[in-house]
Formats: C-alpha cells, structure tokens, sequence
C-alpha cells in the first residue's frame, strides 16, 4: 500500500533540497562575497553618527537604497544580509533585481545572560518560524543568526558555550525546514587585550561545540553557510597580528574542526580595519588548497569607507557607490589569494 502521507513529506524534503540547494549555488561562487547590510536600527545610528547623518527612516532607506543600486555590484558579491526594514521598505528586491541574492537577519540581537561576567546570548527563537514564512515570501532566500562571545581568562562561560550552540542549531534546522540556507555566526568577539593564542583556544571550543550541536540536530551541513571571526590578537593587544599568523591560526583551526561538506565560510570583519581584513584573506587564500571557499561577508569593512564617502548627501551618492564597488573587487580579489 503507497502511503500518501510519507510520499508527501518525501517530496516537501526534496523540494526544499533543491531550493537550498540552488541558493548555494548562486551564493557560493569564487571571487565573490557577501554585503552584510544587516545593522539594526540602532547599529545604523552609531554608523551614522560618525557621518554626523540623523537616523531617520528617510536616511536610512537613501543609504541603503544606494547600496542596493551600485550598478556592477553583483560582479563580487553573490548575496546581501538585510535588517528587515529593509524587506519592508522594499530595498530587498532592489538588489534582487541587481543579481545579488537577499537574506534576513533574524536574531533579535543580545540579551545579558544571568550569573554569567556580563555575556551575552542571543534572542529570538521564539517567533523563528513567523519570520522565516514572513520573510521568504518578499524574497528572503538565506537567513543569519549572529551569537558573541566574550574572550578573556574567564569567558565564555560554559553556559554562553552549550547554550549558544544548541541555539544556533535550532535555528539552522528551522532555516532548512522553510527551504532558506542559515548563516551560522558564532562571533569572538574582537574587543580586549588577549593574545592569539587565548582567541585560538576559545575559538576551537566554540566552533567545535557548535559543530557538535549541528550534527546531533541533524543539520544538513551542506546547505549552512559558516561565518566566523578570524584569529587574531586582541585589539589592545600590543601589537595587531600580522596575515601570515592569522592564516596559519585560522587556517589549522578550520580545518580541526569544520566538515568538508560544508560548502562556503564567510568571515565577518568584526572590527579590523577594511585593509587587515582584506590582507588576511588574502593571506588565507594565498597557495592555499582549501576544501571550502573561504570569503568575506564584511559589515563594516565593506561600508565604513562608503559611508564616509557618502557622508548623508545625494551629490555623493555616484562617489560612495564607486568606493563601495572598488572595496567589492578588492576583497573579491583577496578571496582569490590576490
Ligand atoms: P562586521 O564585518 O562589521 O563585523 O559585520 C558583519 C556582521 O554581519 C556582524 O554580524
């Protein structure tokens, strides 16, 4: 007897296998990155306060709107991470129309976590599976969950560790049940004065519970996309770590611990300067023969000169979007070992 129902979920899987599969595809190409453009409200005010631009709604959509219109852009990117008002605003399928894949943000950013030194965790499982429905239906095909972790002889705790990795894996799962391909970010944070190797140590148990985690809710590994944070010095370590340490640091911690099923890592920049995080990857790509494509999917690396070129007026709308289009092939290039 053919049983209706498990012939059903079987081809509901396929379907949806197919869909992940396809934005893999358009998302994981050599040479190319992504733009994260994801700041929350908030996030964008700090980005522009240090343009002296007010955070209006009317500022928000010119910026982001010229973002989305970089005529070229899909040349070195292959997708942008959007907050959602810009879902809302319909600046999504701006850059649809422009070849450049879109996802959401659907972390609802940071909460302190009690009895812990200040750590934060993660918000927003709870309505996961309204945003996803919500957001695929205006053209979100990828989606991105960001946890952070405080480096220091103390933290991360083992809490913020287990917690933050059984999080990410129920997102991930959720994002593959609707057919949309999750960005796993689990962020060391940048900020204080460790050395590499405490950022080195940290980074292989974070990382390798997180793993832990996608495998025993059966995420299928080939259809995540792993954002990480490179190892490095701290930023008020005495001196920045050269591209060469970071590399070879990043480069043996990857290969420890990362699957080679999964098919694309992304860096976030994480507070390096637009050169350190272009060089580094660079250095990562260089005579390198990895089994992943290793990319970029800079926030601020990608924006900080842009912004500044843009400086809130529409007579330097042509110029930032020049500036942003020559940071997108540097990185590209960068990606390619060059
Ligand atoms: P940065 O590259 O500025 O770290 O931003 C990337 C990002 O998406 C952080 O979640």
């Amino acid at each position: 007897v053919k049983n209706i129902f498990l012939e059903n979920l079987k081809d509901h899987i396929m379907n949806y296998n197919n869909e992940l599969a396809s934005t893999i595809k358009a998302l994981a190409i050599k040479g190319k990155g992504l733009l994260a453009a994801d700041e929350s409200t908030s996030t964008i005010g700090k980005r522009f306060a240090s343009i002296n631009v007010e955070n209006t709604l009317e500022n928000r959509n010119a910026y982001r709107t010229l973002l989305a219109h970089t005529k070229g852009l899909n040349k070195h990117i292959s997708g942008v991470i959007l907050y959602k008002e810009s879902f809302e605003q319909n600046i999504a399928s701006i850059f649809t129309a422009n070849g450049i894949v879109p996802g959401i943000k659907v972390d609802d950013g940071l909460s302190i976590m009690p009895e812990t030194l200040n750590e934060s965790f993660t918000k927003g499982l709870d309505d996961l599976n309204n945003k996803l429905e919500t957001y695929k239906k205006l053209g979100a095909k990828f989606a991105k969950w960001r946890n952070v972790y405080t480096v220091s002889s103390e933290t991360p705790s083992e809490s913020i560790i287990r917690s933050g990795a059984d999080n990410l894996a129920r997102y991930a799962l959720t994002c593959q049940a609707y057919g949309i391909v999750p960005i796993v970010e689990p962020e060391i944070l940048i900020d204080g004065s460790h050395d590499i190797n405490l950022c080195a140590k940290i980074s292989s148990q974070v990382l390798n519970s997180v793993f832990i985690a996608l495998f025993h809710y059966k995420v299928q590994l080939e259809y995540i996309i792993l954002k990480p944070s490179m190892i490095t010095a701290g930023i008020d370590y005495n001196t920045p770590s050269s591209a060469k340490e970071v590399a070879a640091r990043t480069l043996k911690i990857l290969r420890d611990v990362v699957p080679v099923g999964v098919p694309l890592i992304t860096f976030l920049s994480g507070g390096q300067t637009p050169l350190q995080s272009s060089d580094n990857l660079r250095a990562m790509n260089v005579n390198a023969s990895n089994p992943w494509i290793l990319s970029f999917s800079y926030g601020r690396a990608l924006q900080e000169d842009c912004l500044k070129a843009w400086s809130g007026k529409k007579e330097n709308v042509l110029k930032a979007q020049d500036v942003l289009l020559e940071c997108a092939r540097i990185n590209g290039l960068a990606s390619l070992g060059q």
